[in-house]
């Protein structure tokens, strides 16, 4: 089995692609509703609620974590991923995967507050592509829209287009928040057909997937299973608007505070 997490609905966009990959492997995919968003937080919540997510899914037994938060990942570049069993796929590491594997250059980072402040993607894409520019632009409210259900329309195309607006003579945009690519559509119809968006969820399922085959983890019966500590009622009908294809069981956890 493989364990998910993110702040909320962001991740079902890594869990779709990883599922694309490894149909048969049982997924764990928990979101932390409860402290949504995770873009205004302090490292210092950031940091505990990573801890206690990772340690949830490690306790739980899965055979690797699959980190669908950037904004987790932005903390364990500057802390730490905490010791757990099973090994991490790191979401940041594939998306400077992602941009080294694009040639390109200019890079655009649209990510949370608290991704953008960690400066992690600029360290993470200048390790592997030593001569690019990298801006990052922290996009408060892109999140909370996609928490709410807004994804067409007049609202989330202007969101998108105010929080684009700081990336200037880009040739790629990475969408370095996992809640993103629910409004790649605004993304597109913003920034036309010459800037590449680069979603790292693609690479991010792809590193799983070598890491199931080189680590032998075995398949099972294909079940997902979605936890929320937020609105049960919500989080399941969100997740059949947002992932039609998705046969998922869906349940509550208490939330820890934080
Ligand atoms: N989806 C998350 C990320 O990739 C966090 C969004 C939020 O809760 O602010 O960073």
């Amino acid at each position: 089995m493989l364990g998910l997490f993110d702040s909320g609905l962001g991740g079902l966009t890594v869990l779709r692609r990883v599922r694309e990959l490894l149909p048969k492997h049982d997924l764990l995919y928990f979101a932390d509703q409860a402290h949504v968003p995770y873009g205004e937080r302090t490292p210092a919540q950031l940091l505990a609620l990573m801890r206690h997510n990772v340690a949830w899914l490690d306790q739980a037994g899965v055979d690797a974590i699959v980190p669908a938060c950037n904004t987790s990942c932005a903390m364990a570049l500057e802390f730490g991923w905490p010791a757990t069993r099973a090994p991490v796929v790191d979401l940041i590491e594939s998306a400077a995967i992602a941009v080294e594997r694009s040639g390109l250059l200019r890079i655009g980072v649209l990510a949370t507050t608290a991704t953008a402040r960690s400066g992690a993607y600029r360290r993470r894409i200048l390790e592997r592509v030593p001569f690019a520019q990298v801006v990052e632009v922290g996009a408060p409210a892109l999140a909370p829209l996609v928490e709410a259900g807004k994804l067409h329309g007049a609202e989330p195309a202007q969101a998108v287009a105010q929080a684009c607006a700081g990336l200037r003579d880009v040739d790629a945009v990475v969408l370095g928040c996992t809640h993103y690519p629910l409004l790649s559509a605004h993304f597109e119809a913003y920034f036309g057909p010459y800037v590449h968006l680069i979603d790292p969820a693609a690479v991010q399922a792809s590193r799983t997937a070598e890491l199931v085959a080189s680590l032998g983890i075995s398949a099972g019966e294909g079940r997902v299973q979605c936890v929320t500590n937020g609105d049960l009622e919500r989080f399941a009908s969100n997740i059949e608007a947002l992932a039609a294809d998705l046969t998922a069981a869906v349940r509550y956890l208490e939330p820890v505070s934080g």
